[in-house]
């Protein structure tokens, strides 16, 4: 076990009583055999390409509701490409993207945004300058229920106290971690069902990577499924359900995430680098 699996384990949190939540909840087995079986989002033989360049090959994959499930691989195996498909930046060539049952593909991420899918994108892409309150109610752009909004405000304060504190300043002024959370308070405000996260702790130092983790545990808990694309697997295995690891834009092993955590394949392709993959901000 690597040093950051230890530091990010089940056990209680030591970020208990620094105000970012509660750390990482237990995840018992029965969780997941209790998830109902009609996904929530669900991508079904999705071939798509940048021009003559095919991104992905058949692509299955499904996120049922409650879950939290990583999508892991190496650098151009296509995960960033699989959230522009479920956001509707990339149109595929074939294939099927399904939310609640019903076919978004097509649709544009305005629509998408509406159905009740967040996204916080790789980088983060806040309004630099912007406060960070103008970027938390960016978040509810599509919403016009003004009490509720100032409402799920309110909660976010809460939830991510050190973006209380700063919510008055320029949002390019706070650290990469401090925009991590801005950036996932920002997408909660659109109230998603399902929140899609591409690489939410890269970047961050150690000791955000466990607070941003803490919180999409949190954040589960509390009834929105997560779908998050990392490199990190043996942090994101941590907290998720289910895993898929893309190759080349295939899936090349799929699984619950205390099995694929067990599995020697992934052991020797991604966990070896756990501790590399993380850089100080
Ligand atoms: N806008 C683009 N135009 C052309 N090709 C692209 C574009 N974006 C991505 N690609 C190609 O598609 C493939 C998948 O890229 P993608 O960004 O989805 O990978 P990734 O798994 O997110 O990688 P990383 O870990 O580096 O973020 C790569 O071969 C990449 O070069
Ligand atoms: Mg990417």
């Amino acid at each position: 076990m690597t040093a950051a699996v230890a530091r990010t384990g089940l056990a209680p949190s030591p970020l208990r009583g620094e105000g970012w939540g509660e750390g990482l909840p237990e995840r018992a087995a029965s969780h997941i055999s209790s998830v109902p079986r009609q996904p929530l989002l669900q991508l079904e033989k999705i071939n798509s390409f940048y021009g003559p360049v095919q991104a992905h090959f058949d692509l299955d994959l499904e996120v049922r509701p409650g879950q939290i499930v990583s999508l892991l691989g190496g650098n151009a195996s296509g995960k960033s490409t699989t959230m522009k498909v479920v956001l509707g930046l990339l149109k595929p060539r074939s294939g099927d993207v399904r939310f609640e049952g019903k076919s978004i593909v097509g649709l544009g991420t305005p629509q998408v945004i509406r159905r009740g899918i967040g996204s916080v994108p790789e980088a983060r892409r806040l309004f630099p300058a912007m406060t960070v309150r103008e970027n938390l109610l960016m978040g509810a752009y599509a919403r016009n229920d003004r009490k509720g909004v100032a409402e799920d405000l309110g909660r976010m304060l809460d939830l991510f106290p050190r973006v209380a504190e700063r919510i008055e300043f320029q949002a390019g002024t706070l650290s990469g971690g401090e925009q991590q959370m801005v950036a996932m308070a920002r997408a909660l405000m659109g109230r998603p069902k399902l929140l899609c996260m591409d690489e939410p702790t890269m970047g961050l130092s150690p000791l955000y990577v466990d607070k941003v983790l803490a919180l999409i545990a949190q954040i589960n808990g509390q009834g929105v499924s997560v779908f998050m694309v990392e490199q990190n697997a043996s942090l994101a295995l941590q907290i998720a359900h289910y895993g898929y690891v893309l190759q080349t834009g295939r899936i090349a092993l799929r699984g619950p995430a205390r099995e694929l955590l067990a599995d020697a394949r992934i052991r020797d392709a991604y966990l070896g680098g756990g501790d590399a993959a993380r850089t100080a901000s």
